[in-house]
């Protein structure tokens, strides 16, 4: 097999987007435009992957990370200008060179495949991928021999006369190169043009004067190839992204009571006969396993939730969730949480760093952080681990069987022995042994007649 090389575009600014944000780091479904295209590429058999970046470089590196390699484009002066700088890493190279756009998010590697295929078969010197558009405005046109259909040149089209931009069929920003072709070509490629920038389309028209083979490999998905400049792009690029994700969820067996408004982020997983209710919103890496009830209203972040699962109207974020566990409505779980098997967490319950053992119980209103909850402890309504003195946070342990009642403080540091009951209303500062009852409160005090005497001199 020919040596395969990728150069991903990176370095501009985005300026139509409006952003402090650099514009290949804007998300789409949840990972930014950028990674998306390095994670398609992974596809592709690629023996090495270069990124130019200029803008945002720091920012788009940390992104990225090892997956690439680098070269910075200190200026931007155009597409071409982008690519030459990477001759020093790949200038000799013999081989296929795929370039894309970082603002490309929805590419398929599919596609990137069919189109190296086009390539290596026909041996060409460039071949591009190209779309139809029904509205083409602010894409590159292909301009064709009227004689035999082959491809001429790529006009931008700021640069382009009326009649060239009756052309429907775009430069989608994709295009595969025999390596040496590319850089010899590339140094030819000026900057006489209405944005006064070195455009990597006049390769294909230095090429093709030189008499070289130009291909063209045009997919029917011009969706697929939408390139994401503006804010109105990106909110295109999401929906067809997120039809994306969700036809493939109900493909493998998940209900989603409401495509349109559920959100799956495009790393997540979600294990067969799982229901989605409406308004859910599922980010990051998060593994949602079989059999399972989400929503509606909820949002689940980098965790992991295991079978037979309920979660209504509820928060979960980097938590780890285990079987037969029921959550909410209005539930809080905040980062580091761990629900064993068969938990219960009720309505308005938050947790934070807290680990609940099997069949454990907290079903309503309480606050429950920095707490070790051993197996088949009754946390009761109200009750509360006071974890934080002002400073420091501290840890509640309780242990199994335990019953806390209702409106309890548990003032930490502190232990709460197996079996042992805390009395409802109870402020506990010591620890209490196992098996014992601990009362914390005032007894009651009755002052019998209190209300006729109230009344005197009335
Ligand atoms: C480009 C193509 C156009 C095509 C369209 C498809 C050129 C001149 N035009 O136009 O034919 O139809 O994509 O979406 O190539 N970049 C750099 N350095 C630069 C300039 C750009 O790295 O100096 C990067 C950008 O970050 C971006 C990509 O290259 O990811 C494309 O640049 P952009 O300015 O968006 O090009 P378009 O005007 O969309
Ligand atoms: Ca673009």
């Amino acid at each position: 097999m020919n040596n395969r090389y990728a150069v991903i575009l990176a370095a501009g600014k985005g300026t139509r987007m409006k952003s402090d944000l650099y514009k290949v780091l804007h998300q789409v479904c949840g990972k930014p435009m950028v990674q998306h295209i390095v994670d398609q590429l992974k596809g592709c058999q690629v023996d090495k992957a270069i990124t130019v970046v200029g803008h945002g470089a720091e920012k788009v590196k940390e992104q990225l990370g090892a997956d690439v390699s680098y070269v910075l484009q200190e200026e931007q002066l155009g597409t071409g200008h982008a690519v030459l700088q990477a001759e020093p890493m790949l200038g000799n190279q013999n081989g296929t060179t795929i370039v894309v756009c970082g603002d490309t998010p929805l590419l398929t590697s599919e596609t990137m495949n069919s189109l190296i295929e086009e390539h290596e078969s026909k041996n060409a010197k460039a071949t591009i991928l190209t779309a139809l558009a029904s509205d083409p405005t602010g894409y590159g046109r292909i301009l064709r021999s009227h004689e035999d259909g082959t491809v001429k040149k790529i006009v931008e089209h700021k640069d382009a006369s009326e009649e060239e931009r009756l052309v429907k069929e775009i430069n989608t920003g994709t295009y595969c190169f025999d390596n040496q072709a590319l850089f010899q070509a590339l140094k030819n490629v000026g900057n006489d043009n209405v944005q006064g920038e070195y455009y990597l389309p006049d390769v294909i028209e230095i090429l093709q004067e030189q008499g070289k083979i130009i291909a063209a490999f045009q997919t029917p998905l011009f969706s697929e190839t939408i390139g994401v400049n503006d804010r109105v792009a990106l909110s295109q690029a999401e929906k067809v992204m997120k039809n994306r994700i969700n036809e493939r969820l109900m493909r493998d067996g998940v209900t989603l009571i409401d495509p349109d408004n559920t959100y799956v982020s495009s790393d997540a997983k979600v294990g067969r006969d799982t229901i989605i209710y409406p308004g859910t919103i599922i980010k990051g890496e998060t593994i949602i396993g079989e059999l399972c009830e989400v929503g509606p209203h909820s949002e689940i972040e980098n965790s992991k939730i295991g079978n037979n699962t309920l979660i209504k109207q509820s928060v979960v974020h980097d938590s780890d969730v285990g079987d037969f566990v029921s959550i909410g409505p209005f539930s809080h779980l905040r980062p580091k949480t761990q629900l064993n098997d068969h938990v219960r967490v009720g309505n308005f319950v938050e947790l934070k760093k807290t680990s609940m053992g099997e069949g454990s119980k907290a079903s309503h209103l309480s606050y429950l952080g920095d707490a070790e909850i051993g197996n088949g402890v009754n946390v009761g309504c109200g009750s509360i681990t006071v974890n934080y003195d002002g400073k420091n946070k501290y840890l509640t342990k309780i242990e199994d069987g335990a019953f806390i009642g209702c409106n309890s403080n548990l003032i930490a540091p502190v232990t709460i022995g197996k079996e042992a009951f805390i009395a409802a209303g109870s402020t506990i500062t010591d620890d209490v042994p196992s098996e014992s009852l601990a009362i914390a409160r005032q007894r009651q005090t009755t002052k019998e007649g209190y209300t006729k005497k109230k009344n005197i001199g009335k």
